[in-house]
């Protein structure tokens, strides 16, 4: 069982990492393998909204703007589930994430079965002192994931007065998630 692991942040000692590290914890310690992404180290441009506004992707469910995205987009038909991990900038995902999910919607919306169809996820976003924001973070990532028809098995915030027992709670929430899977 593959799990693809995707984080959106420059800082690679940060707490998104750390809530990475976590995560990648819980997924090998319940048996499956983990798959690191971390989209700010891929070259991921944005949606060029092509043609009248619904580009071929409508159609191919391929995107045509050719750069790091399509062998990333490619290799997720291979996963069992998904955990996002996202600082929170301004209330919401990072930009890095924004092209990436704003692409993969626009290639798998309309899909008949899409990669992401009834495959579990957990989103996390991972916050600053404020922690403001957090909850429209996660609503944001979960809009985006309802649309693909994905499973959603948990959303998690985080934040820097929080850090200590939440990171304890994403490690359980990845083994819980191998753990669902196996028993489906
Ligand atoms: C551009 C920007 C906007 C941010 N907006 C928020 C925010 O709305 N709410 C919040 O609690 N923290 C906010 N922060 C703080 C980050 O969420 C926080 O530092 C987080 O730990 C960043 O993840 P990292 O440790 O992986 O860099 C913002 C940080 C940046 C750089």
């Amino acid at each position: 069982m593959k799990i693809m692991i995707i984080t959106s942040s420059p800082n690679v000692d940060g707490l998104t990492a750390a809530c990475a590290k976590g995560a990648r914890f819980g997924v090998e310690a319940a048996g499956a393998e983990a798959v690191m992404v971390n989209l700010n180290r891929m070259k991921i441009g944005s949606c060029h909204a092509c043609g009248n506004g619904w580009g071929p992707c409508l159609d191919t469910h391929q995107c045509q703007v050719n750069d790091d995205f399509q062998e990333l987009h490619n290799s997720m038909t291979e996963m069992d589930g998904f955990i996002f991990i996202s600082p929170v900038y301004w209330g919401d995902i990072s930009e890095s994430a924004r092209v990436f999910f704003d692409r993969v919607r626009r290639c798998e919306a309309w899909k008949k079965d899409s990669t992401l169809q009834d495959r579990p996820f957990i989103a996390v976003a991972a916050a600053g002192g404020s922690g403001n924001g957090v909850a429209s973070t996660l609503t944001n990532v979960e809009r985006l994931l309802i649309h693909l028809r994905a499973d959603r098995f948990d959303l998690i915030g985080i934040t820097k007065k929080t850090n200590e027992y939440k990171l304890k709670t994403i490690i359980e929430a990845s083994k819980a998630m191998v753990e669902y899977m196996n028993n489906k």
